[in-house]
Formats: C-alpha cells, structure tokens, sequence
C-alpha cells in the first residue's frame, strides 16, 4: 500500500490495535524505574488481584506476560501439554487456524474441526468427539472465543456444557485476545482453565503485553506437562510470586502504570457498563452494514461478534481497495479481509475505549452519498460505477 500522507489524525478502526485513551497514555509517559525497588512489586500485586476481575475469576492465577496474543497462546500450551497429547481445535477464521498451526508445530495431536469461515466452532461434532472419548484421550478442547478475522462469537458455556454433559476432564483453554474486557467473559463460571487476551485489543494499552490466568487444574497440568518452555515457564513465575518480589525478567514498567490506569478505566465505567457499550456500537454498525445494503460475515446472529464486524462486499469490489481508498483519502485504518476471506471483506473493529460519536463519523464516511468522498465504490476505474448508499444509523 503506497504512503499517503492524508490529513487529520489517524482514525484507527481496526480490530485490534485500538487507540489508547490520553489518561492511558500520560500514566505510561515516565522514566524506567527499578523493578525491584519495593514500589513494583506492591503495584504488581495489585495488579494481579485486579485484573482476575477482567477474566471474572478468584481461582485463577493470573500472569503478565512481555509478548503479544501469540506469545500468550504458547504459554498457554506449552505450560499445560506434552508433545503427542491430542487437542480439538476449531478452525473458523484466520486466527484460530494460526492457533492450530502453532499446536501442531508444538508436535499435539491435533484434532481439527473446521467450518465454512463466517460460522462458529461446530459444538455437534466436540458432542461427538466427546462421546466417542471413553478413555479420554482428549487433553484439551482449544477455542477461539471471539475469531477476529470474521466476527464470530463462539458460545464458550455450551462448550463447558457439553465438557460437563460427558463428565470429560479435557481442559478448556480459551483465546479472548478480541474478547476479554469488552464481551462478558466468565471464567470460573465456564471452568475455563486458561484464558488469554492481549494488551493492544480492549484493554486499550499499547502491543506488548500478554495476560493468561490458569486455573487450579491448569497449575496442576502444569507441573507434568512435558513440553520444552523457558521464557513461558510459569513455574518461574510462581517462585517470584512467593517470594512477594513478582518478576522473573525485567517488566516493562511503563506497561505495567498503562494497566493500572486501563483497569481503572475500565471499573470505573463498570465492566458491565463496557459490555454494553460495545453492544451498542456493535449493533450501531451491523445496522449501517445493513443500511448500505452488503452483507456481514456472520452467517447467524447466534455468532454475531460485539468488538468487531465483517462486511462483505460485491463481487465486483475488491475489499482491499477499500480499506486502501479509506486510509489515503481519510487517514482511516479498516482491517483488511485475511486468507480465505482476502479481497472479499473489509472489517470494522469497535472495541476497546470508544464511544458513539467516534464510530459514527466512520461509519458515516463509509456510507455516505457524496459520491465524490464514497469510499464504498467501485474500485475498477474503468466503470466508474459508484456505490451510492444513504446511512442513517440511529
Ligand atoms: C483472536 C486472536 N488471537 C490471537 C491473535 C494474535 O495476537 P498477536 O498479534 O498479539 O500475537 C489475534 C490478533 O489479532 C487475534 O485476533
């Protein structure tokens, strides 16, 4: 994509990174301090305790870890498997079939359930697969709570459900990089036993944080799951935290005052109260998809994701000309479509610190009439063929 320096500021939409509130960004902006000085470990204890709440957990052990959701998934594997242990994995977009990549190259067994990308992880065949486990050869059930690539929302309490429904002792470890902090996540009440975001999504702080929390029976698979690990080795982890120092390797500290000021942000307004914000902007957005007359990604409404919306356009538009056309002429950043999807759909993230007034210019510019500034058109200059759509969104 060729530079254009489009005036304004940069109106950053897609699912992840998200734009970082000014309060974020003034609590990062300070010198490094020593991390073992007695002032880290006091915050970092905080810290630890408050951000169980994002995960809605007393049981877990949570950990903060310098790394992306990538990072994060690693841990979450190599902590609680062995090379050969067989997963279920489902494949539903971009970032779930990464997920299976990374636990095949870790050498797991990995049973792979796929469906047609705009639809959710197929809960008939893990009935199936369950039932059929009698000696539980299964060792974890992996999900992507919220696949980003396609804004699909998965139903993690049917998973527990059906977990619970054939008494199976799999382990339920969860993605929430595109969920946690913005859709309702529980995960005591889901028994998950690992669940992962990362710092970029809705928790609105800059890349570079990885945040995992391990359940009770996660910690116990954890001292004979036999995968090689060191950076990721919670073991390490949890001798820094019984010693009350909380660090195995040097934090980055500015990160650690963005999380505080992240979770304060987001207790004041109430996690509720964020849920419910995203709700209305999601809802705000499938409505102008629907106003412009394309079509969302999601095939059911059962799956329809609140942090982010996958539009798909005309065959006769290449979805990247799109998002191309909104950053060179508007300084807006669209996500792209990704793999299967590529070219065929242009994504809109609305999640993390954002409010109605914010996303509705976008989505304005997006859809609006003055074929002069459309970018919604038709990307071949050869037919000048405009997609003209009035958007009203309420
Ligand atoms: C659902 C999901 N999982 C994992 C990742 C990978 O996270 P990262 O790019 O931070 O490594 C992403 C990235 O967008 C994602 O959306």
């Amino acid at each position: 994509m060729d530079y254009v320096n489009a005036p304004g500021r940069n109106h950053l939409f897609v699912p992840g990174p998200v734009n970082v509130p000014e309060s974020v960004l003034r609590a990062m902006n300070r010198n490094n301090e020593d991390y073992r000085s007695p002032a880290i470990p006091a915050m970092t204890k905080t810290l630890l305790e408050d951000v169980k709440k994002i995960f809605k957990t007393t049981s877990g052990t949570p950990f903060l870890i310098p790394t992306t959701g990538t990072g994060a998934w690693d841990s979450a594997l190599t902590n609680t498997l062995s090379p050969g242990d067989r997963t279920i994995s489902f494949v539903i977009g971009q970032f779930s079939l990464l997920w299976v990549d990374q636990q095949q190259r870790l050498g797991f067994n990995v049973d792979v359930v796929e469906s047609e990308w705009g639809r959710g992880a197929d809960l008939d065949v893990l009935a199936s697969k369950l039932a059929e486990d009698t000696a539980h050869t299964i060792k974890a059930v992996c999900i992507v709570h919220n696949e980003t690539a396609t804004g699909v929302t998965n139903n993690l309490a049917a998973v527990r459900k059906l977990l619970d429904h054939y008494n199976h002792p799999a382990l339920f470890l969860v993605d929430g990089v595109s969920s946690i902090c913005a859709l309702d996540f529980r995960m005591d009440e889901w028994g998950v036993d690992v669940a992962l975001t990362g710092s970029q999504k809705a928790l609105s702080l800059p890349t570079g944080m990885g945040i995992v929390c391990a359940s009770p029976k996660a910690l116990e698979a954890s001292k004979t799951a036999k995968s090689v690990r060191i950076f990721f080795d919670w073991k390490d982890y949890l001798k820094f935290y019984k010693m009350g120092t909380y660090w195995p390797y040097t934090p980055s500290i500015q990160l650690l005052y963005g999380l505080r000021a992240a979770l304060d942000l987001l207790f004041e307004e109430g996690l509720e109260n964020v849920f419910a914000r995203h709700n209305r902007l999601a809802t705000a957005t499938r409505l102008a998809v629907e106003a412009w007359g394309l079509k969302n990604c999601t095939q059911s409404e059962e799956w329809l994701s609140d942090t982010v919306t996958a539009v798909v356009v005309p065959p006769y538009i290449d979805s990247a000309e799109i998002v191309r056309r909104g950053w060179q002429r508007y300084n807006l950043s669209l996500g792209l479509g990704l793999n299967k999807v590529a070219g065929k759909v242009f994504r809109i993230g609305h999640l993390g610190n954002l409010n109605e007034l914010m996303l509705k210019d976008k989505l304005k510019v997006l859809g609006y009439s003055d074929c002069n500034q459309i970018i919604l058109r038709e990307s071949r200059e050869s037919l000048p063929r405009v997609y003209c759509v009035k958007l009203e969104i309420s």
